[in-house]
């Protein structure tokens, strides 16, 4: 099965309570949280609050990536805030393998996740303690950006590895993802889809979501 995690980065904050209730009824199997900081990427977004209210408002398995530069001393309040797995970046600024014991030590799901210019063997040393890796199509910091080809290369790369070391790893993909490029994300060995501006900006989300979930089936491996 392929995973379906929409972001909510570019929904409707006016209307927050009625685009979660969107995504609970729809054929998304997670919700994708994104935080940023303004130091590790250029941009903010929100944080702990947002998804302490996203929590009260669906059942739906929380997927909180977070594009902070000090991702160590937060872990616990996101936890606490409702996420399901906590995805830190390899590039940020912390001992990647305690802040992942530690994701692991609250009962969370571990992601580490790689930006496009981080070679996917860097990933390597750190595998053994993850659930799931999060490699980035773009470059951090905002919704709606053009998907980057190399991505494919990237993940066959580390399905590859992944498959020879017996390593039952998730591989999920986030930037500029849509029907056009999911069927062959899927085949090349994505398990998970983060997708934004094409549902949000979609107009019938709920028709986007259906379509996203039937070619990821179709093209599963
Ligand atoms: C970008 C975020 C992504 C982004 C996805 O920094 O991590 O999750 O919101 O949005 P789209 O699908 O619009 O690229
Ligand atoms: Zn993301």
């Amino acid at each position: 099965m392929t995973i379906l995690a929409p972001s909510i980065l570019n929904a409707d904050y006016g209307h927050l309570a009625d685009e979660i209730q969107m995504l609970s009824e729809s054929q998304a199997d997670w919700i994708h949280l994104d935080v940023m900081d303004g130091i590790f990427v250029p941009n903010i977004s929100f944080g702990i609050p947002v998804v302490e209210t996203v929590r009260k408002l669906t059942n739906k398995f929380l997927d909180t990536h977070l594009m902070i530069q000090k991702p160590d001393k937060y872990i616990e309040a996101f936890r606490k805030a409702g996420s399901d797995s906590i995805t830190v970046h390899i590039e940020a600024d912390h001992d990647l393998k305690s802040t992942l014991i530690e994701i692991g030590n609250l009962g969370c799901k571990r992601g580490v996740s790689i930006n496009p210019g981080t070679p996917i063997e860097k990933l390597y040393p750190y595998l053994e303690f993850v659930d799931m890796v999060l490699v980035m199509c773009i470059n951090p910091g905002f919704g709606g950006q053009k998907f980057m080809p190399v991505t494919y290369d990237r993940v066959k790369q580390l399905r590859e590895y992944l498959y020879t070391n017996g390593l039952d790893i998730l591989i999920e993909v986030d930037g500029g993802v849509s029907t056009e490029n999911a069927g062959k994300l899927v085949e090349t060995g994505v398990n998970a889809l983060v997708v934004g501006s094409f549902i949000f900006e979609s107009e019938n989300p709920v028709d986007t979501i259906k379509n996203l979930k039937e070619i990821a089936i179709q093209h599963a491996i």
